[in-house]
């Protein structure tokens, strides 16, 4: 690769052993792509070392220390690296614990909780300590990290980053944990993928026929077009309603999930397709793909994987819920109970269940029998294989099969979610 002068101050260790360290790991990263330079990133969403899933946790059981776990886990060094200060703003992404509700979570099984306390706080002092903003959640963009247009980034998250690169027309691969934490450290990201201008034109025309109405039709929509487009980039055209943030969360995690979509394009609606022209680049599609009912039924029909109708799981906030969706859990919860055989529980970040409790929202769902857990994800409960599970997200019916093992997976609406906590039956169809 070619490295400016700062980059090979970095690399020859002159600015210390941090950037050394992360300038490897990078320009290894970076060859292996085929990237031929960096671009200068001041944005960062990174996951680790925040991370506590039960395998990453006993391979470090002994480290006490926290440089040297970094030192080793993420910047694979044997010399202990200080980190004075990250260069780049960098938010947390999820770490799966929630102090307060920990018997949820399978970070916590076979652990003694006075111990887990005292790890969670030392990563907490860890973070402080160089800088790194925790947000701890997978949706930075709702609470406090907006990338400008345009803005190169180094994000990690599949559903956040479709969401950065075609709703806010921001620049970014999916990162994993150890380039994203390297380029936190450095300011740097390999220039190549989405951050060149050509490679984010559309290629693959989605013709909506099925005019999505509702945030399931929007999930629905992402969710089958993932399935046909693989690494292509959708343009979908025809779409009448005008997507909320929410509808384009739904659209973003629903691809990413079924498919690779990094980005799509939704024309005369998201930044980079004013016209059709302009979403293809000026060039021709490979082909084009239609969204009708069937499709749309198709998709559902994949989704529901369950038999049973009692359900004893209901898991919503898949991405993190916004205030929005908060607000309208409890609106539907207001003078219900939860089913007694039913755990409702309800992700988001810290920051929008403090907006929750002021608003009154939290209370009405506590009162209810519902759980708001934070820093965590659906993904990281300890919900067994064998359990009967409801959820709003198609990305949590997708991918919980081949994650978590469950199959008895009900897929619905929010509404039909609630009804299903609130009587203990999945009573939900396609409308
Ligand atoms: Fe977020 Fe977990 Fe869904 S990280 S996008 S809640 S799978």
């Amino acid at each position: 690769m070619k490295l400016t002068s700062k980059e090979q101050k970095m690399l020859s260790g002159e600015m210390g052993l941090a950037r050394q360290k992360a300038m490897e790991l990078l320009v290894k990263y970076g060859e292996a792509l085929g990237a031929d330079s960096f671009v200068d990133t001041r944005n960062v969403h990174s996951l680790t070392p925040f991370y506590f899933y039960p395998d990453v946790l006993n391979s470090y059981l002994d480290i006490k220390d926290m440089d040297d776990f970094i030192s080793k886990s993420v910047l694979d060094s044997d010399e202990k690296v200080i980190i004075d200060e990250l260069e780049a703003f960098t938010s947390s992404h999820i770490y799966s614990v929630d102090l307060d509700h920990l018997d949820f979570l399978e970070a916590s099984k076979g652990r003694d909780p006075a111990n887990f306390r005292e790890m969670v706080v030392s990563m907490r002092d860890y973070c402080k300590k160089i800088g790194m903003t925790m947000m701890s959640t997978c949706t930075p963009y709702t609470s406090g990290n907006v990338p400008r247009f345009g803005e190169h980034c180094a994000w990690t998250e599949s559903s956040a980053i479709s969401y950065l690169n075609s709703v806010i027309g921001g620049r970014s691969n999916i990162e994993g944990d150890h380039s994203s934490f390297a380029s936190a450290v450095t300011g740097k990201t390999p220039y190549w993928g989405f951050h060149i201008p050509e490679n984010r034109y559309g290629n693959v025309i989605v013709q909506v026929e099925y005019q999505p109405k509702s945030l399931q039709d929007w999930d629905l929509l992402g969710y089958s077009t993932g399935f046909e487009v693989g690494l292509d980039i959708p343009i979908y055209s025809n779409i009448e309603q005008q997507g909320s943030m929410c509808n384009f969360m739904a659209l973003s995690s629903a691809g990413a999930a079924s498919g690779a979509i990094v980005m799509y394009h939704v024309l005369g609606q998201t930044p980079e397709a004013k016209t059709l022209d302009e979403a293809l680049g000026g060039r021709n599609e490979k082909y084009v793909i239609t969204f009708g009912n069937d499709e749309r039924k198709k998709a559902y029909e994949k989704l529901n994987c369950a038999h049973d109708e009692h359900v004893e799981y209901v898991v919503l906030g898949c991405p993190h819920y916004p205030p929005e969706r908060l607000r309208k859990v409890a609106s539907l919860l207001e003078g219900k109970r939860i089913n007694p055989g039913v755990s409702l529980l309800i992700f988001t970040c810290f920051q929008h269940k403090a907006l929750a409790e002021r608003n009154g929202y939290l209370e009405i769902i506590e009162r209810a029998g519902g759980k708001v857990v934070i820093d965590s994800c659906p993904l990281n409960t300890k919900i067994a294989p064998s359990r009967i599970v409801a959820t709003d997200a198609a990305k949590i019916a997708h991918t919980s099969g081949g994650m978590k093992g469950w199959t008895d997976v009900w897929y619905g609406t929010l509404e039909e979610c609630i009804n299903a906590a609130v009587t203990g039956k999945w009573e939900g169809e396609l409308n």
